[in-house]
């Protein structure tokens, strides 16, 4: 079974109904798959493992790359540590804050895919990307249903990434609403 037929099975089988839609890990590959060589790549969010295994996937059958994914709930991340990961793939059990407050260097590809790190903190995330390197979110399109403190949020996500002038960013009506920000280098 592929990692990401993995995941989705993983996922279903423990009841975790977070994932990311396949339409947004199809996206996380193919921007995995144009990273440059010893890229690093940071995950905030693991869940049951849908976007680690989309972006393993996209990474195949390269080692010379770093995947760093951060779940803050030890009961969900033990059921991701079940996955047969590749060695680049590093999953943490820590809050996104505390770990973007402490781990070293920066990333080429960020997913920020969790409360902290999105909705609170978001500007941390921004400042882990390397210059030329890309922010994913997704869950930007409204859903019938939200309660409207969410979607408050989301929404203040979505208008805090589009007019960040650190940010080159575009709005895709792709999966459950993407929003990809490449962040631009210093001038000179
Ligand atoms: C939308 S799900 C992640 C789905 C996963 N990225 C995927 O592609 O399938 C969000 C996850 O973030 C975790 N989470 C929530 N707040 C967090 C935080 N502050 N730090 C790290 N993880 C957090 C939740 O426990 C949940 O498993």
């Amino acid at each position: 079974m592929s990692l990401v037929d993995a995941a989705y099975a993983r996922a279903a089988a423990n009841g975790f109904g977070q994932s990311c839609e396949p339409e947004v890990g199809r996206l996380l590959a193919a921007l995995a798959a144009a990273l440059p060589p010893g890229a690093r790549v940071l995950e905030i969010g693991t869940g049951a493992g849908a976007g680690t295994a989309w972006i393993a996937e996209g990474l195949r059958p390269r080692t010379d790359v770093t995947v760093d994914s951060i779940e803050a709930d030890p009961a969900v991340a033990a059921v991701a540590a079940t996955g047969d990961w590749p060695p680049f793939v590093r999953l943490h059990v820590a809050d996104a804050l505390e770990f973007l407050a402490t781990a070293p260097g920066g990333y080429d590809l960020v997913f920020a895919d969790a409360f902290g790190g999105k909705i609170e903190g978001l500007d941390r995330t921004v400042a882990k990307l390397h210059p030329r390197g890309t922010l994913v979110v997704d869950d930007m399109t409204p859903v019938e249903g939200w309660p409207e403190d969410f979607r408050a949020k989301q929404d203040g996500v979505r208008r805090a990434l589009l007019a960040d002038p650190q940010l080159v960013t575009v709005e895709l009506a792709h999966g459950s609403g993407m929003i990809v920000g490449v962040r631009r280098p210093p001038a000179g």
